[in-house]
């Protein structure tokens, strides 16, 4: 059993980003310059979104964060968004979900400029990734495919289930598995909360993917021998054991399944790094209008 090593993988493409960025820098007198929105005090947001800016600064990009209490109205974020897309000094910026049950998150996500929308969720970007054309792609799936592709982890005519079709994660994930890229081309099943027994899938997977927000929810008698699994799980339980007061849990019941698989990702150290630096590459290709 090999580990997917986020920590690993994310530092050396960390490197290349600060390379890329400084090279930038001197060409334009300009740093790459990522905004992030937060709205409200959830704690895993918090975490994140202050990891995204600190990366951001470790790279050599520029990062502002703008945050709002949560009782801020859904027509004052959206001025705020077009503020932002219109303001030339930004390449990219991200509204942090999940947003107050008051704002609707589809209208805040079609409101921002498909050209800064480094989290790649813009209807334009998903539609473009589906296409396989240049685009954001959604930062989780990516940083996947980043990690599958350091660690040259044949996809192409495997069977990949994934479990969870949110549109963050499972939805683009299922997408970008199947495209005719490398990697990619897999045969792919989504699965999700109404599937009729799901291990019946899961037993044929030589790829599962995870992301379906429940601690220990896929267990070693779902997984076939010599699997590749990934794991999104990011449930936050309070812990003593922790510096932070909390302890991390991903999807998958990591003690029992690691024994069966060729690879494998732990929680934390595996997806969530990855998800960083997708946002980073991201960033990096709109600073340089890679795309657009
Ligand atoms: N919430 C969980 N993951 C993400 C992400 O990748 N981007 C944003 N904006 N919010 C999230």
């Amino acid at each position: 059993m090999t580990l997917l090593d986020g920590k690993l993988v994310s530092e050396e493409l960390k490197k290349q980003i600060a390379i890329e960025a400084a090279e930038l820098l001197e060409q334009t007198g300009r740093k790459p310059h990522l905004v992030a929105i937060l709205v409200g005090n959830d704690g895993g947001s918090e975490t994140y979104v202050a990891s995204k800016m600190r990366n951001c600064e470790k790279v050599g990009f520029k990062s502002s964060l703008i945050r709002y209490n949560d009782s801020v109205s859904e027509n004052e974020l959206l001025i705020k968004i077009q503020e932002l897309n219109l303001d030339s000094s930004i390449d990219g910026f991200i509204v942090q979900l999940p947003l107050p049950k008051h704002i609707n998150p589809e209208k805040v996500t079609e409101a921002i400029d498909y050209k800064k929308d480094v989290d790649g969720f813009h209807p334009i970007n998903l539609g473009r990734m589906q296409r396989n054309l240049p685009c954001f792609l959604p930062a989780t799936p990516f940083g996947i495919m980043l990690m599958l592709e350091f660690y040259g982890i044949v996809t192409a005519g495997k069977n990949c289930v994934v479990i969870g079709r949110s549109n963050i994660v499972g939805s683009p994930m299922s997408i970008l598995m199947a495209r005719n890229a490398n990697p990619g081309n897999a045969t792919v099943t989504l699965t999700h909360s109404k599937t009729i027994n799901l291990k019946e899938f899961t037993l044929k997977a030589d790829i599962i993917i995870a992301a379906i927000g429940q601690k220990n929810f896929v267990t070693a008698d779902m997984v076939k021998d010599g699997a590749v699994v990934i794991d999104v799980g990011m449930n936050r339980e309070i812990s003593t054991e922790t510096k932070s007061g909390f302890k991390l849990y991903g999807d998958v019941d990591f003690d029992n399944v690691a024994p069966k698989c060729s690879y494998i990702t732990p929680v934390p150290g595996g997806v969530g790094l990855m998800t960083i630096v997708s946002l980073l590459k991201n960033t990096l290709s709109a600073a340089k209008k890679e795309f657009y």
